[in-house]
């Protein structure tokens, strides 16, 4: 089994990708862990479908909105889900698993929350009246230089154009910046949340750890006037993301914890508090 680790530095938003289906296996493996449906850390599950390019009339492709981002995929994951509290937030978690599998598959991926037409994929999804569709992404082989592909398989993806440390991660409180040796057995897990995609990149996850509670609290330090897209905020599904990645490296740790969230913890001024983690 691949370290979750090595998976997340795997990942990259691949845009274009080869002109060629999926082997039959692996399309097979990847729609099972799709149609499974399983709820995200705050009970909300939303609904996977897998859009195969032929099943749709070629004109109705040419109407997608990905023309210019999106090159040659023909597959795409589209997820439906249910306005309700933290529903963003677990879509962002449950969709990022997928994406995660896929990638251990050695497929490639893109978020687009920005760049697709809504209604070619709601109709073609099967959009409920009742449900958003906030995101889609192609799923493929990438077409990329094998340089590239090289660079991204030795790990180096991504962590050139994120956010330092000093600037994420904090001990006790909102300004004192944590050193990963401080971090711990946690410094994986915290290294993954910085590596993970946001929408344009803008990286909205503030942690603040406890040493003495042995805790991690999750804000968002929302972009101001930053787009809510379709009714649903792509930063909050920024949060689903990272405590995915955080989620899934302490587990592979064998760390023990769970999530909850707290009305009591603190407030901080421009930061919107997620979650709490909670070691056991
Ligand atoms: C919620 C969300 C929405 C995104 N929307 C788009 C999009 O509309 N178009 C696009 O080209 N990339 C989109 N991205 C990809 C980000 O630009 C990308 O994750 C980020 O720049 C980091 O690069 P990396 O994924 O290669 O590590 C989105 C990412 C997320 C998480």
């Amino acid at each position: 089994m691949t370290p979750v680790s090595d998976i997340i530095r795997r990942r990259f938003s691949c845009r274009s990708y080869e002109n060629k289906p999926l082997d039959d296996d692996l399309l097979r493996t990847f729609r099972q862990a799709v149609e499974a449906p399983e709820p995200g850390l705050f009970g909300n599950a939303p609904r996977f479908v897998l859009l195969e390019m032929n099943e749709l009339p070629r004109e109705a492709w040419k109407k997608l909105g990905t023309y210019g981002v999106i090159k040659n995929a023909r597959l795409y994951l589209a997820g439906m889900i249910r306005p309700a509290p933290m529903a963003t937030c677990d879509y962002g978690y449950c969709k990022e698993k997928l994406i995660l599998e896929a990638t251990r598959l050695g497929l490639n991926t893109c978020w687009l929350g920005g760049t697709f037409a809504i209604s070619a994929f709601g109709r073609a999804a099967g959009m409920r009246r009742d449900e958003l569709l906030p995101t889609v992404s192609p799923v493929g082989y990438t077409a990329g230089h094998p340089r590239l592909a090289e660079r991204i398989l030795r790990g180096f993806a991504g962590s050139d154009h994120r956010l330092p440390w000093p600037e994420l991660f904090f001990r006790g409180n909102a300004s004192t910046p944590l050193a990963p040796e401080e971090a711990g057995p946690y410094a994986e897990a915290l290294e993954n949340v910085r590596l993970a995609p946001s929408a344009s990149n803008k990286q909205p996850w503030r942690i603040i750890y406890d040493p003495n509670q042995k805790n991690f609290l999750f804000y968002l330090s929302r972009a101001i006037g930053y787009k809510h897209l379709r009714d649903v905020s792509l930063q909050e599904i920024d949060m689903g993301i990272a405590l995915c990645h955080y989620d899934l490296t302490v587990k592979a740790l064998g760390i023990a914890g769970s999530w909850h969230q707290d009305d009591a913890a603190p407030k901080i001024k421009s930061w919107e508090y997620t979650a709490t983690w909670q070691a056991i």
